[in-house]
């Protein structure tokens, strides 16, 4: 697949996807978006992929936000389409993906850069990011999930405080808030991510996928959580890794996942 805005890169079961319009901080265009949704969706179908690392090339921006000058002459209903379009294709499409992904946030998180890193099951920042939701200092709100998945992440008045403040947070206090899970230097970034991901990839792939299905659908509207993941843990029964998993355990020996 070739691509204007993105890099793709694969090694072995780990893939890295970065958004590579530095010039521009990697702003989120039409184009950039649609090139993400296509790529995470080959990513989703690419048996070999176990884990995913997001994340913003150059040193000062994983993400600054939606392409401004995109949307700056929009009505009210291509608003609207904006907002639902970009939220199915790909916000949701990476919070429902089966397999891990991780946002390496390497610098400005703003705006949609934010929501994207959001979007994903768990974030890692370097020492230098800055994040924050400026929407209102634009005259406009969050539009790709940011109010649903921040207070989510951080509670619902700390969210509030950023939202109405359009304020920006350093890493450190991302770290004591609970929007990201580490914070490290910029070199140290992607060496940490990866170190996480060989932890995740020794476990069933099967299993995580189900993991991840059961933590979504805990805010899921009409879900009910508990259920789901009854029936994620039965299924799981009927798994080769199970079989492997319990074998290699009562053998005394590391499991060799099938992944199936
Ligand atoms: N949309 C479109 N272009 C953007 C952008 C965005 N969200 N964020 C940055 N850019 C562009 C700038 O227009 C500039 O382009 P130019 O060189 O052609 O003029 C380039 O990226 C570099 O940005 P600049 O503002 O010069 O860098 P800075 O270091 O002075 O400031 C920020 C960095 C992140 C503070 C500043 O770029 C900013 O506030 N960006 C917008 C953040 C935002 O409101 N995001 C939410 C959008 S809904």
């Amino acid at each position: 697949m070739r691509f204007n805005n993105i890099l793709v890169e694969k090694n072995n079961a780990f893939a890295k996807v970065t958004i590579n319009r530095p010039k521009k901080l990697n702003a989120l265009n039409s184009e950039t978006i649609h090139e993400l949704s296509d790529a995470f969706e080959a990513l989703e179908n690419d048996e070999d992929v176990k884990v995913i690392v997001l994340t913003g090339s150059g040193e000062k921006a994983f993400v600054a936000g939606a392409d401004i000058s995109e949307f700056a002459d929009f009505s009210v209903d291509e608003g609207g389409s904006l907002a639902r379009k970009g939220q199915e294709m790909l916000f949701d499409l990476i919070e429902n993906l089966s397999k891990p992904v991780i946002a390496a946030v390497n610098g400005f998180a703003l705006g949609g850069g934010l929501e994207l890193a959001m979007a994903c099951h768990f974030r890692i920042a370097s020492d230098n990011a800055k994040m924050g939701l400026p929407e209102v200092s634009l005259g406009v709100i969050p539009g790709y999930g940011g109010t649903q998945r921040l207070p989510q992440l951080v509670g619902k008045g700390k969210a509030m405080e950023l939202i109405m403040t359009a304020g920006m947070i350093s890493a450190e206090d991302a770290l004591s808030c609970g929007l990201v899970n580490h914070v490290t230097t910029q070199e140290a970034l992607l060496p940490l991510v990866e170190k996480i991901a060989s932890k995740i990839m020794r476990n069933s792939s099967v299993a995580i996928s189900g993991a991840i299905k059961a933590v979504n659908a805990n805010f899921e509207d009409g879900t009910n959580g508990f259920d789901v993941e009854i029936n994620e843990f039965g299924n799981c029964f009927g798994t080769a890794d199970f079989k492997e998993g319990t074998t290699a355990f009562l053998e005394k020996r590391k499991p060799n996942f099938p992944g199936a």
